[in-house]
């Protein structure tokens, strides 16, 4: 296949199209005829990127995105049941967060408050259309008086945000999403993409739209802390602790967002999730490898989950961070304890909190758990034992250090498996 015939290929799948589609009926009921199309451009786009390396800027970028968007489509074609990559167009905003090449923290801060700043407009700007009765999507089982309380929260939070650092931008004003694929990589802040191109839910419910954006505000916030523990630990490596501390207390602002966007996300009413539960099929962002990615550079990959993370293949490599030989946030406190070079205490101190934020945001998650899902549920949508399986590791903590892991689990990947970094084109 020549560039003229793949760009050909990209014209002939109007984006609005897609996106009118899916949002109006929902992707669970997407036209089968249009689901065959979209997943057959896939295949010819991955076709193309292996066959052809060397094209223009412009036409790799976009074929990377075209080919993130429309991987779901290839997915649920090919498989019966939802899962949180294809689920929650994952790539996609790894694609806009820039956590798919190397990149310097402060870059990846940078994008994350961008897209939590733009992903929060977005939703209050849906809730609001919703009030107001003029937004077209997802208005299933729409309450007024749950959107009324929702949008106040999203408000409080927005102001919260605005007066830690943020700028506030433009309110974006779109009728309809651009048509072309070249249109969302010429847009150098990658925000329509964000926009348009991340949420896409399984139904018409109300409330699945709020479920998805709160875990794209949740997933720039994990890439957020993990990005400023890695650069604290390799501060620390160096014997840096002042800006080891300062890498930390970023990572701390970030994770104290946690809690207030859960508290809003508790407004949807059980029943409400209820609706749409079943057709997130195997979702679970226990699969999310930005979370455990999180979690393991910070207190160490828990021995008690590898059984679980190898039997899951999104997250099966990160198994080999169990080498006795990785060094964690957790392990680096350990050395700097008792010592008292310049800037351990506020390093420590920063430790702590970050602790702090994460510890409670497993806890409100775990109410969340026991309170959306029926007290008979046996299983989580991940495989696990479900609200068990949360209570068993969310007292999982940095602090204290005195804990020492005993081995390194026997337990190993598939032979498939390799070790990726952790910013990689993968994500
Ligand atoms: C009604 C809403 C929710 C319920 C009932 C729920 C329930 C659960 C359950 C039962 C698990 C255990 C794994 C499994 O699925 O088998 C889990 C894991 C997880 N959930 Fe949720 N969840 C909800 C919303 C969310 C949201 C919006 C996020 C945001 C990203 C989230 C993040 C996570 C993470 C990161 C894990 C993995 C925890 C770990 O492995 O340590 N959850 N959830």
């Amino acid at each position: 296949m020549k560039e003229d015939q793949i760009r050909n290929a990209l014209r002939q799948l109007s984006v609005r199209e897609y996106i009118g589609f899916s949002r109006s009926q929902g992707r669970a009921s997407l036209d089968q005829e249009l689901r065959h199309r979209a997943a057959t451009l896939y295949e010819q786009i991955h076709w193309f990127r292996q066959k052809e390396p060397f094209t223009s800027k412009q036409l790799a970028t976009t074929l990377d995105l075209a080919e993130r968007v429309l991987f779901s489509e290839w997915f649920f074609l090919n498989h019966p049941e939802p899962r949180y990559p294809a689920y929650t167009n994952i790539h996609v905003l790894n694609w806009v967060l820039g956590t798919t090449r190397r990149a310097t923290w402060s870059t990846v801060r940078a994008r994350c408050w961008m897209a939590i700043q733009v992903l929060l407009q977005d939703l209050l700007s849906f809730e609001v259309c919703s009030l107001a009765q003029v937004e077209p999507w997802q208005q299933q089982s729409c309450d007024l008086h749950v959107v009324d309380r929702r949008v106040h929260l999203l408000q409080k939070l927005h102001a919260q945000l605005t007066n830690v650092q943020f700028q506030l931008l433009a309110r974006i004003q779109m009728d309809a999403p651009p048509d072309d694929w070249f249109s969302y990589t010429l847009d150098e802040s990658r925000t329509l993409a964000l926009l348009y191109l991340t949420a896409l839910p399984q139904t018409q419910e109300h409330d699945e739209f709020l479920f998805l954006r709160t875990i794209h505000i949740s997933e720039c916030i994990f890439w957020a802390v993990l990005a400023g523990v890695v650069a604290a630990i390799e501060s620390a490596k160096c014997g840096q602790l002042d800006s080891a501390a300062a890498h930390l207390s970023d990572a701390v602002t970030f994770a104290k967002v946690l809690v207030p966007l859960f508290q809003m996300f508790k407004t949807m009413p059980p029943e409400h999730f209820a609706k749409f539960r079943d057709a997130t099929g195997n979702a679970s962002a226990i699969q999310s490898r930005t979370y455990q990615l999180m979690q393991i550079f910070t207190a160490g990959l828990d021995e008690r989950n590898a059984e679980n993370f190898a039997a899951t293949p999104e997250i099966a490599d990160l198994v080999f961070y169990g080498h006795p030989r990785f060094v964690d946030l957790r392990t680096v406190l350990c050395t700097v304890e008792g010592n008292t070079p310049p800037g351990a205490t506020a390093f420590a101190a920063q430790a702590a909190a970050l602790d702090q934020a994460l510890y409670a945001w497993r806890c409100l998650h775990l109410g969340i758990a026991r309170h959306y899902l029926p007290a008979e549920a046996t299983t989580g949508t991940g495989g696990t034992r479900g609200t068990p399986y949360l209570e068993m590791i969310y007292r999982r903590k940095i602090l204290p250090t005195n804990y020492r892991r005993t081995f390194w689990p026997d337990i190993r990947p598939p032979v498939h498996v390799h070790a990726r970094p952790v910013l990689s084109p993968m994500n």
